[in-house]
């Protein structure tokens, strides 16, 4: 199987090879395509984002990505905003559970944030009306909003979900959230056997930070997605180990989602859960349920452990130590 691998900047390169690592440790076996994208990239051949990385996705179909730098003030856009945007990766997924070890004032959490990804008030429509006075646009289609809920329910019934919850404010954005909460409703018909909820983006807040087991897969729009996915990470013990993926019709892209941490990259102290998580939530997709299974299986005994664990972890260890102890609790399959 071929998979693109785009290793990315800062800690990329180091968080993504330990991820090869585990995967060929499974007895998985990837034949990786390297492809660019990132300050490395720009720097290299002019351009954060080739068209080239994007040609190499659309033929290889799935890639795994490293975190990557976009250069600020030279006039590039947001390279993970022009990736979703390019490849139609209309669905941002990330599965927030609790884990062993990690302290955290909430226990048993097991959720997933279902984010729209393509509009509402990242579509990035600005303009300024005159000076002092800017206006965005927040942009909300009935096609786009019935994808996304549509894809929350499907996930729920493929995982044996119980509730899909829509976050909104439709009270305050009538017709724009007024919309989507009518997409919504109109999808959740079709599913009679999944409960389904409809909440205010506020009291969602309120009652995540109170009682987080309430919720179970989580649907709302773009900007509501963003906040709402690095609170639940927060829930768990933080960016670190929080995998995430983005999807669409056609293509499918994983990766963790904290960033390029220039502050520890080369020093071999980056923590690999969150992307080797997400290289497990890879291996799911293209169909590896049984080694993305002991990949999770793996991360958490190592947790238990408390063995070889990163600082950010609370250990003494490093990239070296943590990899090899996930590897070293893989069951054989
Ligand atoms: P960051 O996530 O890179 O770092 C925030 C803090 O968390 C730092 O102290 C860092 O050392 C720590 N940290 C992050 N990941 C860690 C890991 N795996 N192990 C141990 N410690 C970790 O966020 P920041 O500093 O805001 O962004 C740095 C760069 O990353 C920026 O250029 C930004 O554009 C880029 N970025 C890229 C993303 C992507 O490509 N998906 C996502 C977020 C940021
Ligand atoms: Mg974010």
């Amino acid at each position: 199987m071929q998979i693109v691998l785009i290793a990315g900047d800062g800690i990329g390169p180091e968080v993504t090879a330990a991820t090869q690592e585990v995967i060929a440790a499974t007895g998985v076996k990837i034949d990786w395509i390297d492809a660019p994208a990132g300050l490395h990239s720009a720097e290299q051949f002019g351009d954060p984002l080739p068209e080239r990385t994007l040609d190499l996705i659309r033929q290889y179909r799935v890639a795994l990505k490293g975190p990557c730098t976009t250069p600020v003030g030279k006039g590039f856009r947001s390279i993970n905003v022009k990736l979703r945007q390019s490849l139609e990766l209309f669905a941002s997924v990330r599965p927030v559970q609790s884990l062993p070890h990690l302290k955290t004032p909430f226990e048993q959490v097991n959720l997933i944030v279902v984010r729209e990804n393509t509009e509402g008030l990242y579509a990035g429509l600005e303009h300024q009306v005159v000076p002092g006075v800017i206006e965005s646009l927040r942009v909300i289609t009935r096609t786009a909003a019935e994808r996304i809920v549509r894809y929350a329910f499907e996930l729920a019934r493929q995982y044996g979900r119980r509730m899909v919850t829509f976050c909104h404010k439709a009270d305050v954005m009538r017709l724009s959230d007024g919309l989507f909460l009518q997409c919504a409703r109109e999808v959740a018909d079709d599913y009679p056997f999944i409960d389904f909820e409809e909440k205010p983006i506020d009291n969602v807040c309120l009652e995540l930070v109170t009682d987080p087991k309430h919720y179970d897969v989580l649907v709302m729009e773009n900007l509501f997605g963003d906040v709402i996915s690095d609170l639940c990470a927060g829930l768990v013990g933080g960016l670190g180990v929080v995998p995430g993926a983005n999807l669409g019709s056609k293509y499918a892209i994983f990766e963790a989602v904290h960033g390029s941490a220039p502050d520890i990259a080369g020093k071999g102290l980056a923590n690999p859960i969150a992307c080797i998580r997400s290289g497990a939530m890879l291996l799911e997709h293209i169909g590896r349920r049984d080694a993305a299974a002991r990949i999770e299986h793996a991360v958490v005994e190592t947790l238990r452990a408390g063995v070889g664990l990163t600082r950010d972890l609370g250990g003494d260890g490093n990239t070296r130590t943590i990899t090899d102890a996930i590897i070293s609790h893989l069951p054989t399959g």
